[in-house]
């Protein structure tokens, strides 16, 4: 019989990676040996893709192909677009957006080609695909069309254009742009792993992506940002309210969404910036309830349990004050974290084996078998 594991795989090394590093006691996070802290703010989302992607922070001119080769393959193709009028009339936008995200390898030009230089266009195509069908998605649920985007606008800048149909400001854009540096990767969390798992029976890229959108939806994982919002918006009174509701809730048992993580044992480094972000967004939005409520809360989380906020949680204020609809937060997650995914996908292809753990068997044993007529 095999030892027995712990709940949730909890401390199990499963891989080995040399795109991302997270030291959890002293909270921090290394994308390729880069600190976090050194680097949000500073680089462009399309500077990082690079990075995780392409093992390097690139040079003027390596950046100058990559945004080429986005700008390129943001095309969604025809089955996809075909697709929106359906699954926007039933179900939640994770669940569209997974269903969209498969359909994307029916027109991918490398569809069928398993090799890693395929695997690799596919991968680039894929980070600049998910904006635009996110904003699709949202365009035709309004009924309306997503505007062109604009040459002078990266990632960041593009994707708040077409979501909210206005040119953002230059400190909108710059801030949503360290956002999605913020969430591109994170070692071996449950999305990447099933993403991993996938590609490691050789499977194509597009598959093992499905596999991650579907396991980031939930609300343990990336479906916390959105949780966050409902949580901030159900309690009345505003901020006086905060710390009767956290008392309820941890009374009744519940989890507080946006705060614990498995692996940090101190305050998740990413939170420490999207705390600054949402109180600028704030005071630029000339509405800091929802920050100030964020801030309320943390204090009553953090004493009553010890507990401190993860990345979901100051996420929740800055993209509602970037005007991104809630029910839109974890899609949002997933155009960042495509670029993550599709490195580990890739540094999976590379150095493959079958990931295929042993499980330990809690049933009966010894059973005896009789005819159905006798049971
Ligand atoms: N609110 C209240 N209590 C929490 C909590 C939260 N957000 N997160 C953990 N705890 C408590 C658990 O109730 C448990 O307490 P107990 O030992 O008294 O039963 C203890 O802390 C350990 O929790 P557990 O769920 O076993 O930890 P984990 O490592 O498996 O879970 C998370 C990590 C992230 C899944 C968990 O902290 C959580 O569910 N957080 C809320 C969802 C969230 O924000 N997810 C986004 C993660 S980036």
């Amino acid at each position: 019989m095999a030892d027995k594991s712990p709940r949730g795989l909890a401390d199990v090394v499963a891989a080995s990676t040399a795109i991302s590093d997270i030291d959890g006691r002293e909270g921090r996070l290394f994308y390729r040996g880069y600190d976090i802290h050194d680097i949000a703010g500073k680089i462009s989302f399309e500077e990082c893709v690079h990075l995780l992607q392409r093992g390097h922070l690139p040079t003027q001119a390596e950046l100058g192909t990559l945004a080429g080769e986005l700008a390129a393959g943001r095309e969604i193709g025809s089955t996809a677009e075909s697709l929106l009028g359906y699954v926007v009339t039933s179900g939640t936008p994770m669940e569209a957006l997974r269903t969209l995200v498969s359909a994307l390898s029916v027109d991918d030009p490398d569809a069928g080609d398993p090799s890693i230089e395929a695997s690799r266009r596919k991968a680039t195509r894929l980070v600049a695909q998910m904006p635009v069908l996110v904003a699709k998605y949202e365009a035709a649920r309004r009924g309306s069309t997503v505007p062109d985007p604009d040459p002078e606008l990266g990632i960041a800048g593009n994707f708040l254009l077409q979501i909210t149909g206005e040119r953002p400001s230059d400190r909108a854009a710059e801030i949503f742009d360290e956002c999605l540096v913020l969430h591109a990767d994170h070692t071996m969390n449950a999305s990447t792993f099933t993403a991993r798992v996938i590609a490691a029976t050789l499977s194509d890229m597009h598959s093992a992506i499905t596999g991650a959108m579907g396991a980031l939806r939930g609300p343990l994982h990336g479906g916390a940002n959105e949780a966050v919002m409902r949580t901030l918006t159900s309690i009345d009174d505003g901020v006086d309210g905060v710390e009767g509701f956290v008392r309820a809730e941890l009374e009744a048992g519940r989890k507080l969404m946006g705060f614990g993580h498995r692996v940090y044992k101190t305050e998740d480094p990413r939170a420490t910036h999207l705390r600054k972000m949402s109180e600028e967004l704030g005071k630029l939005t000339g509405n800091t309830l929802y920050h100030d409520m964020s801030r309320r809360m943390e204090q009553a989380v953090l004493e009553a349990k010890g507990l401190y906020p993860n990345v979901d949680f100051f996420a929740a204020s800055v993209y509602h004050a970037l005007g991104i609809p809630h029910d839109m937060f974890t899609p949002v997650f997933a155009i960042s974290r495509m670029s993550g995914w599709t490195a580990h996908v890739i540094e999976q292809y590379e150095d493959n084996r079958l990931i295929r753990p042993d499980s330990e068997y809690t049933g009966p044993r010894d059973q005896r078998w009789v005819p159905i007529a006798e049971r």
